[in-house]
C-alpha cells in the first residue's frame, strides 16, 4: 500500500541561476513516501539552492517541484503545516527564550508539550535562555526540537547537525529513526557520511547543480570495487589476468586486490585452487564512494 503513496518530494528537471552563476541545471530526483533520502554533494552544488525551492523560499527559473502534492510556493501556507525544516545554519530571535521560539516554529501544528519536553532533555537544551545566548549548536538544536516536536508528514534537513557533538549526532539520528518509523519522511542533505550511512535508505549526489548518481547505498557500492586480502597456502599467480581486478599487491603467500563488485565471485574463485588460508574482503566505505563525485577531476572508471 505505501508503494502507491504518491512521492512526497518530486523534482522534474530544475534549473535556477543566480545572476550567471548556475545552481541547478536540470536537477531531477524523488524522494519516495517513507523515505529517509540523503542528498549529498560538494560545497557549491546545488543542495541547499534545491531546498530552499522546495520550501517556496526560492523560485526556479525551470522545471517543477511538487512538496507532499502541492505546489511549494502557490501552496506554502497550507503546505508549511505538513512539513518542517532545519537548516544548517539557525537565525533566531535574540530576545525570545529557546522555549518561547519552538512554540512561535511550532504555531498553527499539533505538538504536545510533553514531546517537546522529552526533547529538550534528550538534546539537552535549556529552554528557559535568551536566544541571543545560545551557541550554534545550541540554536541547532531550537531547530531541531521544532521540527521534531511538530507532527508532520516531512522534514526538509539542510544539513541539519553541522553544529553538534558527537553524542548529539547520535541522539540526532536516534531520533529521527523513531519519526520515520511513526511514517516521517525525511530528505536529509549532510555532509557527514557516517550520519547518511546509518540513516538513509536511498542517496542522490548532486553535482554543479545536476543528480549525478541516485539509488540505494547497496546499489551504489555495485558500482565500486571491494578490496580484497588473502593468504594462501600455494604462491598466488593468476589473479593477476582476472577480469575487473585491479592493483594486485603480493608478498609471499598474501595477496591483496580491488576488485569490481560484479566480478567477485570469479576472484575469491580464482583463490580456491591456492588454499585459502586467511581472507578478508571490504566492501568500499562510503567515504570512498562519494571521493569520486566530491573530487574535482572525472571519476575514474570502473569498467574494465
Ligand atoms: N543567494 C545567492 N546569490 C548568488 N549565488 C548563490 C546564492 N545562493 C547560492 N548561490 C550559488 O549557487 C550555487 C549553489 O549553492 P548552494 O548553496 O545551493 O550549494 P550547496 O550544495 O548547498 O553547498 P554547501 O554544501 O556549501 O551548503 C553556488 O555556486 C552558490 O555560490
Ligand atoms: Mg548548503
Amino acid at each position: 500500500m505505501t508503494e502507491r503513496l504518491p512521492s512526497p518530494v518530486v523534482v522534474d528537471d530544475l534549473s535556477k541561476h543566480f545572476g550567471r552563476t548556475p545552481a541547478l541545471t536540470g536537477t531531477t530526483f524523488t524522494v519516495a513516501h517513507g523515505a529517509v533520502h540523503g542528498f549529498l554533494g560538494p560545497n557549491g552544488a546545488g543542495k541547499s539552492t534545491c531546498i530552499r525551492i522546495l520550501l517556496g523560499l526560492l523560485r526556479q527559473d525551470a522545471g517543477t517541484a511538487r512538496v507532499l502534492g502541492s505546489d511549494p510556493r502557490a501552496d506554502a501556507v497550507a503546505l508549511h503545516e505538513r512539513l518542517a525544516y532545519v537548516p544548517g545554519d539557525v537565525a533566531l530571535w535574540p530576545n525570545l527564550t529557546g522555549g518561547e521560539t519552538i512554540d512561535v516554529l511550532l504555531r498553527g501544528r499539533r505538538a504536545d508539550r510533553d514531546r517537546i519536553g522529552y526533547l529538550c532533555e534528550r538534546f539537552e537544551l535549556d529552554r528557559t535562555k535568551q536566544c541571543r545566548t545560545y551557541s550554534k549548536g545550541n540554536r541547532q538544536k531550537v531547530a531541531i526540537v521544532a521540527a521534531l516536536a511538530a507532527d508532520v508528514e516531512l522534514l526538509l534537513l539542510d544539513e541539519p547537525t553541522s553544529g553538534l557533538d558527537p553524542l548529539m549526532e547520535a541522539t540526532f539520528q536516534d531520533e529521527i529513526r523513531q519519526v520515520n518509523e511513526r511514517g516521517t519522511t525525511v530528505l536529509l542533505s549532510s555532509h557527514i557520511l557516517g550520519q547518511v550511512e546509518t540513516l538513509c535508505d536511498r542517496v542522490s549526489i548532486i553535482r554543479h547543480g545536476r543528480i549525478v548518481e541516485d539509488g540505494t547505498l547497496a546499489e551504489l557500492r555495485h558500482l565500486t570495487r571491494t578490496a580484497v586480502r588473502a593468504e594462501t597456502r600455494e604462491p598466488i599467480d593468476g589473479v593477476l589476468d582476472l577480469r575487473g581486478v585491479h592493483g594486485v599487491r603480493i608478498e609471499g603467500h598474501v595477496v591483496g586486490f580491488d576488485v569490481d563488485t560484479e566480478h567477485l565471485d570469479a576472484a575469491i574463485g580464482s583463490l580456491h585452487g591456492h588454499g585459502i588460508v586467511s581472507l578478508t574482503c571490504q566492501p568500499p566505505t562510503l567515504e570512498q564512494l562519494f571521493m569520486r563525485h566530491y573530487e574535482q577531476r572525472q571519476p575514474e572508471s570502473v569498467e574494465s
